[in-house]
């Protein structure tokens, strides 16, 4: 059978990590997929970088948004960024009617409906695993596995940075700001890392999983949103004395006047799953009304969990397996809950 064509832009930590898992679980992969999953073409910043894969055997783009002309049925896109040459890309491969995979959390969080329209205008798979809680399946958990149930409410630990610092100064005693460059130095941190330690990454994520969990159009300024900086070592030092660990949980749930989304600083008892989940892990918790509670965790970052779920959507493409990119027809997505009040 005829090879996934893709074209790749960015070779970051996860584009390099794709590629990787790409070379060494090949046999497998095309077992499982039915036919290769090949690499075409690459687009990036700079060229000559040495990334530790051998892209000598690609065809090199210079402008990014040339990859969406290129002879590839798929364009995989790990550059970042709500806006610019990531939501050009996007745009111009759906209008070409090729595939697209994105592990962008800013972008769909903002433009999400628009290129689930496109995707499904083109007929072609919108799809972004990797964007929602890194290797962790959890976008395909509630697409497939949990796809029978009316889901209650949704939750988790969706930044991987706040957690390690919260989890460091937790157990060190330290306070945040002494801890936030050991988190930047691992490298989990966001180009901007106050998109991490103000709660907007983990909103990102959360508005990801609303459209999916609960059907409604993503939309980030529904998320009423705040993040760790002003926790200090005392805070978490008294909840811990009355039972309760400090961590930035995401929330969405369904209620009387509509979806409720918020990310804050929790205090989580002692005896909740939350609570035990420590450094850059992360944890998703899923209500459905049939199957009960499901809990998922694992590494929400980094470049093998990430490139792992960005490889699992192009088997799914190359399988044949996809369907609307929210789980649901774009024309009966919900209008998402108005603006937040903070209020409940
Ligand atoms: N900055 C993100 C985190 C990376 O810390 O979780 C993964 O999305």
């Amino acid at each position: 059978t005829a090879a996934l064509r893709v074209a790749l832009a960015g070779l970051g930590t996860v584009g390099g990590g794709v590629i990787r898992v790409l070379q060494q679980n090949r046999e497998l992969i095309t077992r499982r997929a039915g036919r290769p999953i090949e690499i075409v073409a690459v687009s990036a910043r700079d060229r000559s970088k040495d990334r530790g894969v051998d892209i000598s055997g690609f065809e090199w783009v210079d402008d990014t948004s040339a990859l969406a002309a290129c002879d590839a049925d798929v364009v995989v896109e790990l550059v970042g960024g709500a806006d610019g040459p990531a939501l050009a890309l996007a745009r111009a491969t759906l209008a070409a009617g090729k595939g697209f995979v994105t592990a962008n959390k800013a972008m769909l969080a903002h433009h999400g409906l628009e290129l689930a329209n496109a995707a499904e205008g083109a007929k072609v798979p919108l799809k972004f695993e990797a964007a929602v809680a890194g290797g962790i399946p959890v976008i395909k958990g509630l697409r497939e596995g949990a796809a029978a149930n009316a889901i209650d409410r949704v939750y988790g630990i969706l930044n991987g940075t706040c957690n390690f610092i919260l989890s460091k100064m937790e157990a060190e005693g330290r306070d945040f700001a002494d801890v936030l460059a050991e988190a930047q130095a691992l490298g989990y941190a966001e180009s901007d890392p106050s998109f991490d330690i103000d709660g907007v990454d983990a909103a990102h994520k959360l508005s990801i999983l609303s459209s999916v969990a609960f059907g409604m159009k993503p939309a980030f300024g529904d998320v009423a949103v705040s993040g760790i900086r002003d926790v200090i070592a005392a805070d978490i030092a008294e909840a811990a004395a009355l039972g309760y660990r400090v961590r930035l949980v995401g929330v969405a749930e369904a209620g009387a006047s509509g979806l409720f989304q918020r990310v804050h600083a929790h205090l989580v008892p002692t005896h909740h799953p939350l609570a035990h989940v420590t450094g850059s892990t992360n944890a998703v918790v899923v209500d459905g009304n049939y199957v009960g509670r499901l809990l998922f965790q694992g590494a929400g970052a980094g470049d093998g969990p990430t490139a792992s779920a960005v490889v699992a959507d192009l088997i799914d493409i190359a399988r044949g397996e996809f369907g609307p990119a929210y789980a649901m027809p774009v024309a009966s997505l919900a209008e998402a809950s108005p603006a937040p009040t903070g209020e409940r």
